[in-house]
């Protein structure tokens, strides 16, 4: 059966480079990097390089690299500690967000009893900057934290993000930005882009899965969120997966080292799925997905001419050919409510449809594509 797996926005394969890192970390470097022999300060030594290789990559100072089991944990810490730490007494974010963010900016509204402001978005799903603006101004002079992810997981919209930290800036407010679908895809300079926070996570850029970072910027004043040992400079207690670190930092030097060559690649196989899917009668692109300078080049998000209740069963059938795509994101493909971003642009005018999100890496070849839409093809017509 062909294997063509279109669901990287879930996650990706792991690069050949990154697995001959961990495992020479792993067979090598088991030491505890806290202890203070020389065996642990080997370990300790691959540690503190893979966080000022990394901090390099994105201009910052490596002690704003808070090693994390990945995105989730990181976007929880940022979140929950500021809002803890902080006296924040607004939190302002999307109703496109992942749920990391989502659930737990609901969660903190009610613990803390601090005010929730979800920012309008357009029928494309990017945040309207005018009614972010206007939130700001409004609660100028309170603690304002702003939380919006660079790149959409499901429809793929990019956030400006410069202009958004540079308008968070001019109100006093902090930003915390989910980066999670855009580190690796694409350059970010920290030292450019005056946020606060970011999430990241090294299994959506050909890294191992479970270790990511967070980007804490110094002097912000938040304290540890798991408290313990003391690691990652009093910031994150817990033994750190040496040989996953140096696996993530590995799938971002090479993520970096080809980025336009590969970035190119891949959107030339989104083009091409883009170009068939469309010659397919009744189906639709999901928001601004379809806009390749706004949108990420990893991935699209299709509204399909059937019914609500066909749709888990054309993803099955599909899976059945050999296709692997998601409905949503991953983490919503159990539940039954769909999607909530697809649910955020049905209210603002753009009617829900049942969906499937393709997306792309630099391991899909055209005839992944050609497959992939001949096999929607004949499921959608039958008889054609
Ligand atoms: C935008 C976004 N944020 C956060 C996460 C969660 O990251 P992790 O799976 O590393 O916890 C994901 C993964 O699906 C994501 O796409």
């Amino acid at each position: 059966m062909p294997k063509v797996y279109l669901d990287n926005a879930a996650t990706t394969a792991v690069r050949p480079e990154v697995v001959a890192t961990m495992i020479e970390v792993l067979q090598n470097e088991y030491g505890n990097p806290s202890s203070t022999h020389n065996i642990g300060q080997s370990s300790k030594a691959i540690l503190e390089q893979c966080r000022k290789d990394i901090a390099k990559m994105f201009k910052a100072h490596p002690g704003e690299i808070i090693f994390t089991s990945g995105g989730t944990e990181a976007d929880n810490l940022v979140l929950r500690a500021a809002v803890r730490d902080l006296n924040t007494q607004v939190l302002i974010t999307s109703p496109i967000e992942h749920h990391a963010v989502l659930h737990t900016a609901e969660a903190l509204a009610q613990e803390y009893n601090i005010t929730l402001e979800l920012v309008d978005i357009d029928i494309r799903g990017a945040v309207d900057l005018a009614h972010l603006e206007a939130l700001l101004e409004q609660y100028q002079g309170q603690k304002v934290l702003v939380s919006l992810m660079h790149v959409n997981n499901e429809i793929g919209v990019i956030l400006p993000l410069k202009r958004v930290a540079d308008l968070c800036k001019t109100f006093g407010a902090l930003l915390h930005s989910d980066t999670v679908q855009s580190i690796g895809h694409y350059p970010i300079d920290f030292s450019e882009i005056p946020l606060d926070f970011a999430a990241v996570a090294a299994h959506k850029f050909h890294g191992p899965k479970g270790v990511g970072f967070a980007f804490i910027r110094r002097g912000s004043g938040l304290n540890p969120m798991i408290l313990g040992g003391g690691q990652e400079r009093g910031m994150r207690a817990g033994t750190e997966p040496v040989y996953a670190v140096a696996g993530m930092t590995k799938a971002l030097e090479c993520a970096y080292h080809h980025l336009e060559q590969e970035a190119a690649y891949v959107r030339s196989l989104k083009e091409r799925f883009i170009s068939g899917v469309s010659a397919l009668p009744g189906v639709r692109l999901n928001g601004g997905c379809g806009d390749l300078e706004n949108s990420t080049y990893t991935l699209v998000n299709v509204g399909l001419p059937i019914d609500p209740a066909q749709s888990a069963m054309l993803l099955f059938q599909l899976d059945l050919k050999g296709v692997a795509c998601s409905q949503g994101s991953a983490c919503q493909s159990g539940s039954s409510g769909g999607s909530h971003v697809l649910q955020a642009l049905d209210k603002v005018g753009v009617p829900m449809m049942p969906s499937l999100r393709f997306s792309f890496s630099m391991f899909n070849t055209p005839d992944d594509i050609d497959f992939a839409l001949e096999s929607l093809k004949s499921l959608l017509e039958p008889s054609a």
